[in-house]
């Protein structure tokens, strides 16, 4: 009897090892495992094309609303359809869809859009391809963006854009780092997640 309190401190410290100090807690049998394209189930085919459907709408509405207040209010104001539009564009084709939609990059304008856990690395490895991962039957996609000619006068190299827009852009965001960018330059992307039950 006298050692189990070495034993007990034993298991302690060995469940502490186990436990991976200071790691992020990861739920345990429940972290996001990523699934080529070709090995999708059916069901998560189903819910990959809810995701780019989501994609497709939430840029297509960006690009269009961007284009209208650039030709009508000129690029400065068209500052506020990036700040203050997007979030709500996404808030309502993540309500319209079933599931939530947001943007990201790897040189952010704003420090909001930092990139879910599950798209950290993959964020950090600069993902080219539109990559899956799957958990608990979510499937979360990670779709890259692509610079386009009218992304310029905001995110291109800075004497492509107009000095209104520079000086909008450094009030509202002193910690700018998205621009820069050329013509098909991979700018960030598109994070999806789709909840489990949306592929059937
Ligand atoms: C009128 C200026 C303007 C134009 C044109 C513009 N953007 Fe942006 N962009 C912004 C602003 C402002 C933000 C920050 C939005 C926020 O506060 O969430 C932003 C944010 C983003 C983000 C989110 C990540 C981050 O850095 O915060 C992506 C991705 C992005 N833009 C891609 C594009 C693409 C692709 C195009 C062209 C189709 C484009 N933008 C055109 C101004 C612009």
């Amino acid at each position: 009897m006298r050692r189990l309190p070495i034993v007990t401190a034993a298991v302690a410290v060995l469940l502490l090892v186990m436990s991976g100090c200071g790691q992020p807690a990861q739920d345990a049998g429940s972290v996001w495992q990523s699934v080529s394209e070709a090995n999708l189930t059916k069901g998560q085919m189903a819910q990959r094309e809810k995701a780019l459907a989501a994609r497709d709408a939430m840029f297509t509405s960006l690009k269009s609303r961007l284009m209208e207040v650039v030709g009508s209010e000129g690029p400065a104001a068209a500052i506020t359809v990036c700040s203050q539009e997007a979030p709500q564009i996404a808030k309502r084709i993540s309500q319209e869809h079933g599931l939530t939609i947001r943007r990201t990059s790897f040189r952010l304008r704003n420090p909001a859009n930092s990139p879910p856990n599950w798209a950290e690395q993959l964020v950090a490895d600069r993902a080219a391809e539109p990559t899956y991962l799957t958990r608990d039957g979510q499937l979360a996609a990670l779709l890259p963006i692509r610079l386009q000619a009218q992304c310029l006068m905001c995110h291109g190299p800075t004497d492509s854009i107009p000095d209104p827009v520079k000086a909008a852009l450094a009030k509202q965001y002193p910690t700018d780092q998205a621009t820069g960018f050329q013509d098909g330059d991979l700018r960030g992307w598109f994070c999806v997640e789709v909840p489990a039950d949306a592929g059937s």
